[in-house]
């Protein structure tokens, strides 16, 4: 069996589930690695990577690569996507493509003339309690969605130097669930009326970010959705959703260390949610690259397109502006 090759740039928190990820799939051979840091480079090493080097460049000039995993800082992620998409190289990248729409239309016209795939880590559509969640209101379980309620918060906040790159409350982190509102029910959102405050760590304020919000869409046919963010929650990562409609309700839990409860005298005590995205996701990262594969091996259709990062940089621009100007923003608005 010809294997297919990878290479993938950036060996932090996300480029390293990757790796492990792809290198335990029979059709891949991950032959080469991207980082700055040493260490990063020797730890690829050590897994058996041909190629282990610090630049991008050198790893996509390397000629053997038929597809790369970008998993580099959010301000490179479009450069390296069409520095990919010009050598003719499949891209799965991180969410999200740019912080500045114009660069991210740009870069996808580039990968269109290119031909080549491209897939974008929105992992939570992978993850088993949402794709059930999906799955039933698309088999109209639930009857006509009217409302969808997502809540979305992480136990701590990443540091200020990440805060102050990554875009933020609304491009960094809101991204997946402006992307999980369109994908749960089908429907696509055309306004966003955002507020938004800094209860957590005044060092986010003065980094010009918030870390609590609560955002309203209104989809197409005027069924809404709400979404509620924080950067801390005390008790671990809360990943919720609720679809409510004309026949029914349905509801995702978080998912647990275990599912134990004890009930005694004085109340009832269970364990706490998974900590953070690498414990809760572990499943849908793997499934997002198995179907990033499939995609090139079968050419079965992109799950996530470029589009689909189009489309959720523009709510999350929407939900900015809502902030500023204190009014709903209409998609439209966000050219
Ligand atoms: N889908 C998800 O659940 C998810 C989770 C976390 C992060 N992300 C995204 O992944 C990206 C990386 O986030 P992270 O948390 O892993 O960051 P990180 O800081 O842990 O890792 C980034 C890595 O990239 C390396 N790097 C920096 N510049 C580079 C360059 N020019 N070429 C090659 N490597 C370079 C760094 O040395 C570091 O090892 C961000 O865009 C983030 O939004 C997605």
């Amino acid at each position: 069996m010809t294997k297919i090759k990878f290479g993938i740039a950036g060996l932090g928190r996300i480029g390293k589930i990757h790796l492990d990820n792809l290198l335990r799939m029979d059709e891949v051979e991950v032959v080469a690695v991207a980082d700055p840091i040493a260490t990063e480079l020797e730890m690829a090493r050590k897994k058996g990577i041909e190629l282990v080097t610090p630049s991008y460049e050198t790893m996509i000039n390397s000629k053997t690569l038929d597809a790369v995993v970008i998993c580099t800082p959010t301000d490179s992620h479009a450069n390296y996507v069409e520095i990919a998409a010009k050598a003719g190289i499949h891209v799965f990248c991180e969410k999200p493509l740019d912080l500045n729409l114009n660069r991210v239309v740009e870069v996808l016209s580039i990968v269109k003339a290119s031909g080549v795939k491209l897939m974008l880590g929105f992992n939570r559509r992978f993850d088993k309690e949402f794709v059930k969640i999906r799955d039933l209101v698309e088999g109209g379980e639930v009857g006509v969605p009217h409302l969808v309620k997502i809540t979305s918060r992480d136990p701590g906040a990443p540091p200020i130097s990440y805060i102050k790159k990554s875009g933020g409350l609304f491009l960094d982190m809101s991204i997946h669930d402006f992307d999980m509102a369109r994908y749960i029910v089908g429907k696509e959102v055309i306004e966003v009326y955002a507020k938004g405050a800094v209860l957590v760590d005044e060092k986010i304020g003065e980094a010009g970010d918030i870390d609590t919000a609560i955002v309203i869409l209104t989809y197409e046919d005027q069924s809404m959705a709400v979404i509620d963010n924080s950067r801390e929650a005390k008790y671990g990562y809360d990943q919720r959703i609720e679809v409510f409609g004309s026949k029914g309700m349905v509801q995702s839990n978080n998912n647990f260390h275990d599912s134990h409860r004890l009930y005694t005298a004085t109340g009832v005590e269970a364990s706490l949610p998974l900590h953070f995205f690498l414990e809760r996701y572990a499943e849908a990262y793997k499934n997002e690259l198995l179907n990033f594969l499939g995609c090139l091996i079968n050419g079965d259709s992109l799950p996530v397109n470029g589009q689909d990062g189009l489309i959720s940089l523009k709510i999350g621009l929407a939900a900015l502006k809502s902030i500023k100007e204190e009014r709903p923003v209409r998609i439209e608005e966000i050219q």
